[in-house]
């Protein structure tokens, strides 16, 4: 295997699930955890080391602390540095954490000469990407926003507990913000390629759709309620991007990409299915949607650009 370096940036539940994550699926060679707390890195390293003899592949784990120059090597950063509680009622309650926490960090990685790939996961997951993006000048498509790609696995979760189905016979996609504004694509949605009129049709109910999507966007809310936090799910997702990236699977799905003239929408990020590949986003689609999708889409970047609004040196550099 190629050596392949991979930076996470914030150790706590978000960044050590997916170092854990990582590790599990053999995707990396070296992992350089970084958090400002050193002791928590120093013991989420030694932990990931103490699991080594377990995982597919043996890596290396780099302790990094602060010494945010040492993740200009990575091929890949995760940044998963934020302050989860802020969030706990809405993730717009990090807003002026997570950006200023990005001034501390982006710009010396980019400085001391990173050329590889972001996959941002911090909240507000729209408003930090672009803020790393804007930061560094960086190709926009080479700074990755997780985006829907977790909460549209929260809509299949969704419509699996409704029909009983397996999850990964559906296809089902969450888009717009990764936050209250974003919408169901029910438009789109395909179980086994079957449509949800011919799903209801022949199984004799019928789905109500409102509740359904609401369930995919407060879904995380249940977890959060019982824990403070997200982990498992959110590890997954951005590992399933990591992996696309790594291994050049091209797969689609939707995550935060900047946006160019979308139904009215113009330069802010924000999910929408994407190929990614091992350059990063490679092909944003643009999907047909109803009029009532176009006005939920533009509705969520309403919503993201009076966040972007609230702090001015995000808004100067948009
Ligand atoms: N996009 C998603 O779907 C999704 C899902 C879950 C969580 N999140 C977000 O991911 C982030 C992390 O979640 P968590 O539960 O691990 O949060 P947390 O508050 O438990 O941990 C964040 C860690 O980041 C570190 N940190 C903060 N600023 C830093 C900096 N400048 N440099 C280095 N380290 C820094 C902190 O020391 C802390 O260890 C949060 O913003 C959270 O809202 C996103």
């Amino acid at each position: 295997m190629a050596s392949i370096k991979i930076g996470i940036l914030g150790n706590n539940h978000v960044g050590a699930h997916v170092a854990n994550a990582i590790l599990y699926q053999g995707l990396a060679t070296d992992i350089y955890m970084s958090d400002r707390d050193a002791v928590l890195c120093r013991a989420q390293v030694n932990d990931l080391l103490d699991a080594m003899s377990f995982y597919p592949v043996t890596a290396r784990v780099h302790e990094v602390d602060d010494r945010y120059e040492e993740l200009a090597q990575c091929d890949i950063i995760v940044n998963a540095a934020g302050h989860v509680k802020e969030a706990a009622v809405s993730r717009d309650g990090e807003l002026f954490v997570t950006t200023d926490e990005v001034k501390t960090f982006a710009k010396r990685i980019v400085d001391a000469g990173f050329k590889g790939i972001w996959v941002s996961i911090s909240n507000p997951n729209d408003v930090i990407a672009l803020a790393i993006q804007r930061l560094t000048d960086y190709d926009p498509l080479k700074v990755i926003g997780s985006g829907t790609t977790l909460d549209s696995s929260r809509f299949q979760h969704a419509l699996a507990t409704k029909t009983g189905f397996d999850p990964q016979c559906i296809s089902s996609l969450m888009l717009g913000e990764h936050g209250f504004a974003e919408f169901a694509l029910w438009s789109h949605v395909s179980f086994g390629g079957l449509t949800p009129e011919e799903v209801e049709a022949q199984c004799g109910y019928t789905f109500d759709r409102d509740d359904l999507e609401q369930q995919a966007c407060h879904g995380g809310y249940i977890t959060m309620a019982g824990k403070c936090c997200t982990e498992y799910s959110i590890s997954n997702g951005a590992t399933k991007i990591i992996k696309a990236i790594v291994h050049d699977t091209k797969v689609i799905t939707p995550v935060s990409t900047l946006i160019h003239n979308v139904y009215g929408v113009d330069n802010i990020y924000q999910s929408l299915p994407c190929m990614i590949g091992q350059n990063g986003v490679e092909k944003v689609f643009v999907p047909t949607m109803t009029e009532s999708e176009i006005a939920k889409w533009q509705a969520s970047a309403a919503h993201i650009q009076g966040n972007i609004d609230q702090v001015g040196w995000i808004k100067a550099l948009q």
